[in-house]
């Protein structure tokens, strides 16, 4: 198994941020269903619907890190993935578990933060991040990486959504470090999500997502990316 990561000088790192990344901040942001924000409807992400209808992305055993209410989550397991997901907020847990019971769907859901979810090495096809990666702390990054590529079987996938520069606070790493605080969430260039990602996994597809209208089959928005990139076979 993938240890959980416990490494003091991360933890400690962790602790300037608790107060606005924590599971009880997100269980605050979570507690009103009907507030507009765009992830709170059933939809998934365009990309990934994209990628699995394309059959790029077989079904096996998925991920999916940051699941929120369960959107992604609920749509793998019905494409015949075999799906865990992961969340540290109580609040999306119960809402995702609701929405996996409404769909009929079985998805193993675990409240607990992804540091400490326990994963086999090389045991996932497919990893997927709609909106967790530009959450995480500058100091988490590189960790991150790590363990989503340790997790991937060799040809795994790994498919993320995160902010584009214009969808992110615009903070620098430096600003992010003295205000203890990420603004709602790092925006990233193109460059940067290559040399984050690139160099652990093949990057295959690095485009902005398609916009989708509002209640529609299909969640997207321009102000983000969507990632698709491969651990080496
Ligand atoms: C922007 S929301 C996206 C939720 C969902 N993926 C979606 O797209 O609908 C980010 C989610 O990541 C979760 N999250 C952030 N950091 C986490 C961590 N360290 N461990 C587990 N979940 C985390 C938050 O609780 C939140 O539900």
């Amino acid at each position: 198994m993938l240890p959980p990561d416990d490494d003091p000088a991360l933890q400690a790192l962790d602790a300037l941020y608790a107060d606005r990344s924590g599971g009880d901040w997100w269980d605050r942001f979570y507690a009103d269903r009907h507030k507009p924000v765009p992830f709170f409807g059933s939809a998934p992400d365009e990309c990934l619907v994209e990628w699995v209808g394309a059959d790029l992305v077989a079904p096996g055993a998925a991920l999916d890190l940051g699941c929120g209410n369960g959107r992604n989550a609920v749509y793998l397991a019905q494409q015949g993935f075999s799906v865990d997901a992961v969340d540290q907020s109580a609040t999306a847990c119960a809402w995702a578990r609701e929405r996996c019971q409404a769909a009929g769907v079985n998805v193993r859901l675990h409240h607990v933060s992804l540091w400490q979810h326990p994963v086999a090495p090389a045991s996932l096809d497919l990893v997927i991040d709609s909106g967790c990666f530009h959450h995480l702390p500058p100091h988490r990054r590189g960790p991150y990486v790590q363990r989503v590529a340790a997790a991937l079987k060799p040809g795994g996938w790994f498919s993320m959504v995160c902010f584009r520069p214009e969808g992110g606070s615009g903070l620098t790493d430096e600003q992010v470090l003295a205000q203890h605080s990420l603004g709602g969430g790092l925006g990233y260039t193109e460059a940067q999500l290559r040399s984050h990602w690139g160099t652990a996994l093949q990057v295959h597809t690095l485009r902005p997502m398609r916009p989708q209208p509002a209640g529609g089959a299909l969640f997207g928005q321009p102000f983000l990316w969507a990632l698709l990139a491969r651990k080496q076979g």
